[in-house]
Formats: structure tokens, C-alpha cells, sequence
């Protein structure tokens, strides 16, 4: 019998065209393709989406400031985000346009189901509202200064608006939300995260929360009330699912890696949680889907001076970073050296500092000295040997444990900690060249090769670790010189390998930067 592949779905955000190109869109997105890379590797059938939110009344304001119509305006802008995915070397499987007809069809019919169904009534908004955002707020929540109100976390202004509109009945569920948590403590990572939704909406009791605007039109127009269109929110928490079909005719995605599916996982920045972890279970819960399995909120990437904002002029800009560092290097850099649970430093200097010290030191280096002394040395495959050598034991024993360790924090998307293992194996290796000392027994050609070996079976396990992330430069290694068809886990703890593999030289494989 065939066994089934596992299924594994990956979102990031759909972000709004309208914003301009920022090292954190780089950021979720890296941590989504990483996850994704990951599991393909373990052998799961995967899927990955990435997009933009298209509607709403930013995104009209900013048309109107650029003379342009909507549709023109999402359609030239969201253009930029496929660019620098390309430029990023990130391949997804869905662009997610909420402009999309089988998105705006699939998300109206659900609308008409929740009237049906009672979830959603009509009635009139009074209160705060964050344009900017895109966000309702109650004056509990805002922050006053000189008599103006102000976003919480965002500082956004605030404005006071007063509508007719329809509100879902979010307050039918928050027994319902509360349980779910309990029983899920892993649905949303961080835990610190669930302790400031329960703090900043729970406690008071959560609101109804009002899922249509009248006074523009830049949006899904509600069938049953022309005046209404949908409220931005609602219309994207639903991407995730209409791009694999829900409520269309051709749901075999979504049934397969939806209903079906294995793994569901939503990365986000921490700003939306409360959308993510709140909103979207229970939309979901009220159709009756499945929850996602685990929401992954991450913290902001800043500067060494603070919040990077349009008005410091302090943004980074991926385009102008890719003139300087490869995809490869920007990417390892934000895996392996920002936490996800809490707000980390983005600085070129540490940027560069990681290339010099890890890619070109340890990795590269370890790597062009081992191939090297095969090649001064041998002529053909070194077979490997079992010894009793202290040294050969304890790395073989390493190489094992750091693997494990990686696959052990990956499973649980815990991706930094993962990468954590990776370079303390390539710190390992370079220390167990330092005590075999293999420059040293060119004239004992038989220990020589015992140490080689061990060093190539090293080299293995670093370079298929890194390959989620640094794809080229581990094809080159394990495909291109050691000869390998794929790259692959299920090779590790097989040290015989490379018992007829002899490594080619290859160039340089990460020069050092000045
Ligand atoms: N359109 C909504 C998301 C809808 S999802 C159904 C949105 N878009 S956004 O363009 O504002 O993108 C926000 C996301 O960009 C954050 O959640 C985060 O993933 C990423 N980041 C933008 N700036 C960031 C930092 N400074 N640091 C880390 N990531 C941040 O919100």
C-alpha cells in the first residue's frame, strides 16, 4: 500500500499593497518558506501562500492620492511584492488577491450564510476607529493624549466614527474561544501572546465586532445591502481559504489541505494576533471548519535606535539590502539570529558580521579545507571506519544529537532554536579539525582517512540542515561535489556514504566581505 504524504500548510499575512517594501515583510515571509522547505524535506506535501489584501479604505485613499483607480492602483502595487519574492528566491504556491473574483464570491457567499445563520445582524457603529490599521477600537483600548486618541501599540491617530453597519456576534463564542485555548495551549505561540489578548480584549468581554462599512466603497459589496461593503478584516482572515477553493467549485486543495490536512500554521507579525487569534477561529468555528493548528506570532524587527518608522526614515529596505548580500545570507541571518518571541536588532553590521563569522568562517571554511586535504591526499573514496578514538566517537555522537535537536525544534516551528544546533555543529567540526590536527598525518594515511570521513559525514548533516534556508550554496555541496541525487535526513546516520563519493573542489563558496 502507498502511504499517504503528510500535508503541511503555510500562510504569511497578505499584505497591503499600499505599504512600502520592509525587512519585516522579509521576515514572516522567510520564516513561512522555511517552514515550508523544512517540511518538503521530511517528506509532507506542502503548500505555501503568501499575497496581498487589496481592499479598504487606506488602500482607496491612497489611489485617490495617486490619481488612479483601485483596481489599477492594487494591480500595479501588489506587483512589487512578486518582485521581491523572485529577487528573495522564495517560491509559493498561491498568491492570494483579495481582488480576485473566486475570492470575493466564495467570501460573499459566506457572508449571506452568517445572515442566514444569525451570526450577523445590523445595527450602528459608534466609536474609534484606526485607518491606518484598519482597526475598531474602544476607548478602554486607546490611548489619550491632548485630547486625541491614539493606537495602542501602532500611535496611529484615532478617529471617531459614527456608522450604520452589521456586526457579528463574536460574544456568542467567547466561552466557546476560552475553552478552545485551554484545551490548545500550543494554538498560539508565543504563550505571552495569549495573556495580552486575554488582558487587552478578553477581560472586558469581547465585543461584537462590526464586519461591514457604508461610507466608501473600495471593497466586497454585501448582495443583501448595497450600501454595505465588507469590512477589510473579515474579507482577508478569509484568503487563507478561498485561495484553496472554499465555497467554489474546484475545493480539492481545500479539502485535501484544509478539512483533511495534517499541519495548518499562520505566521504573523505580533500587531494582528488579535485578528489571528481571535476573529479568524471564531469565523471559523461559526462555518463549522477546522481550526488552523498552531498561530505563529513573531516579534519586530527594529533598529539599533528603536521602532523603524516612515517618519524616522529608518525603514530597511530589502531592494537596497539585495545590492549588497545575497538572498541566501539575508535570510540565514533572520532565522538564525532574531528570536521569534520577542522584538530583534536588525543592523548591517551584525549582518555582516554573520556572513564573515559563520558562512564564509565556519561553514565555507570547513568545507574547502576538508576537500582540499582529500584531494592533496587520496585519490579515490575514503570508506568510513568505526574507531574507538575518543575524539571520532564524540563527534559522530554530535553530529547525531544536532541533528536530532534540529528536527526536535523544527517540529515545533521553533526555527531559531533550530539554527541554533546547526551552528554549534559547524563550531564542532572545526574543533574536532583542531584536535585530530589532520595536517599532521599525511604520513599515516589510514588515520587521515578515518578523520576526513567523519569531517565529509559532518559536512552533510550541516549543509542538509542549512539547505531550508541557504539552497544554492547546499546544493552545491551535496549534489554538485559530493555527488549526492538529493538532499535528504535519511542519509545521516548512514556514516557510509561516502564510502564511494569522492568530493569534487568547487569555487569559493562564500568570499569574504570587506
Ligand atoms: N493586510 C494585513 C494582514 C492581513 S492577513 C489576513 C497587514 N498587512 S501589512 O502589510 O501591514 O503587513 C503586516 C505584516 O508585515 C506583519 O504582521 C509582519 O508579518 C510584517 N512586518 C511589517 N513590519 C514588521 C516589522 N518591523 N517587524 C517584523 N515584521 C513586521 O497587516
Amino acid at each position: 500500500m502507498i502511504k499517504k504524504k503528510k500535508t503541511f500548510y503555510v500562510t504569511t499575512p497578505i499584505y497591503y499593497p499600499s505599504g512600502n517594501l520592509h525587512i519585516g515583510h522579509v521576515f514572516t515571509t522567510t520564516i513561512a518558506a522555511t517552514l515550508n522547505n523544512y517540511k518538503k524535506l521530511m517528506g509532507f506535501e506542502t503548500r505555501f501562500l503568501t499575497g496581498s489584501d487589496e481592499h479598504g479604505q487606506k488602500i482607496q485613499q491612497k489611489a485617490i492620492e495617486n490619481s488612479m483607480n483601485p483596481q489599477k492602483y492594487v494591480d500595479l502595487t501588489s506587483k512589487k511584492f512578486i518582485d521581491l519574492w523572485e529577487k528573495m528566491d522564495i517560491q509559493y504556491d498561491y498568491f492570494s488577491r483579495t481582488t480576485s473574483p473566486k475570492h470575493k464570491e466564495a467570501v460573499s457567499k459566506q457572508f449571506s450564510y452568517l445572515l442566514n445563520s444569525r451570526n450577523i445582524y445590523k445595527g450602528k457603529y459608534k466609536g474609534l476607529y484606526s485607518v491606518s490599521d484598519e482597526e475598531y477600537l474602544t476607548l478602554f483600548q486607546a490611548k489619550k493624549k491632548d485630547g486625541k486618541y491614539y493606537h495602542p501599540i501602532s500611535k496611529h491617530e484615532l478617529k471617531e466614527v459614527e456608522e450604520e453597519s452589521y456586526f457579528f456576534k463574536i460574544s456568542n463564542y467567547e466561552k466557546w474561544w476560552k475553552k478552545y485555548l485551554k484545551e490548545h495551549p500550543k494554538f498560539i505561540q508565543p504563550k505571552k501572546i495569549i495573556n495580552e489578548l486575554l488582558n487587552n480584549f478578553i477581560k472586558k468581554g469581547l465585543e461584537d465586532l462590526s464586519v461591514t462599512r457604508s461610507t466608501f466603497d473600495w471593497g466586497i459589496k454585501v448582495k443583501e445591502d448595497n450600501k454595505h461593503i465588507l469590512y477589510v478584516w473579515l474579507d482577508a482572515l478569509n484568503n487563507y481559504i478561498t485561495a484553496l477553493g472554499y465555497n467554489s467549485e474546484n475545493d480539492l486543495e481545500f479539502k485535501k489541505f484544509w478539512e483533511n490536512g495534517d499541519e495548518i500554521v499562520h505566521v504573523i507579525g505580533k500587531e494582528i494576533t488579535r485578528f489571528h487569534g481571535i476573529y479568524w477561529p471564531i469565523i471559523l468555528k461559526s462555518i463549522n471548519l477546522k481550526q488552523p493548528t498552531t498561530i505563529l506570532s513573531h516579534g519586530w524587527i527594529i533598529t539599533p535606535k528603536g521602532k523603524m518608522s516612515k517618519s524616522k526614515g529608518n525603514v530597511i529596505n530589502p531592494l537596497k539590502l539585495l545590492k549588497n548580500y545575497d538572498n541566501e545570507t539575508i535570510k540565514y541571518f533572520l532565522v538564525s539570529k532574531i528570536k521569534t518571541n520577542e522584538d530583534g536588532i536588525f543592523d548591517e553590521n551584525l549582518l555582516k558580521n554573520t556572513y564573515n563569522s559563520e558562512l564564509a568562517n565556519i561553514y565555507g571554511n570547513l568545507f574547502s579545507r576538508v576537500v582540499s586535504m582529500i584531494h592533496q591526499n587520496f585519490n579515490k573514496p575514503i570508506k568510513h571506519k568505526k574507531t574507538s578514538n575518543k575524539n571520532d566517537e564524540n563527534i559522530l555522537n554530535i553530529i547525531i544529537k544536532k541533528t536530532n535537536n534540529f528536527i526536535k525544534e523544527m517540529d515545533k516551528y521553533k526555527i531559531f532554536n533550530g539554527f541554533q544546533n546547526v551552528i554549534e555543529l559547524g563550531k564542532e567540526l572545526n574543533k574536532y579539525i583542531d584536535l585530530t590536527m589532520p595536517w599532521k598525518l599525511t604520513n599515516n594515511k589510514k588515520r587521515l582517512s578515518e578523520v576526513l570521513n567523519n569531517l565529509l559525514n559532518g559536512i552533510y548533516a550541516l549543509f542538509t540542515m542549512l539547505s531550508i534556508v541557504i539552497k544554492n550554496k547546499s546544493h552545491l555541496v551535496i549534489i554538485n561535489s559530493f555527488g549526492f541525487k538529493k538532499i535528504g535526513f535519511d542519509k545521516i546516520l548512514d556514516f557510509n556514504k561516502f564510502d564511494n563519493k569522492f568530493p569534487l573542489k568547487i569555487n569559493l563558496l562564500f568570499e569574504r566581505k570587506k
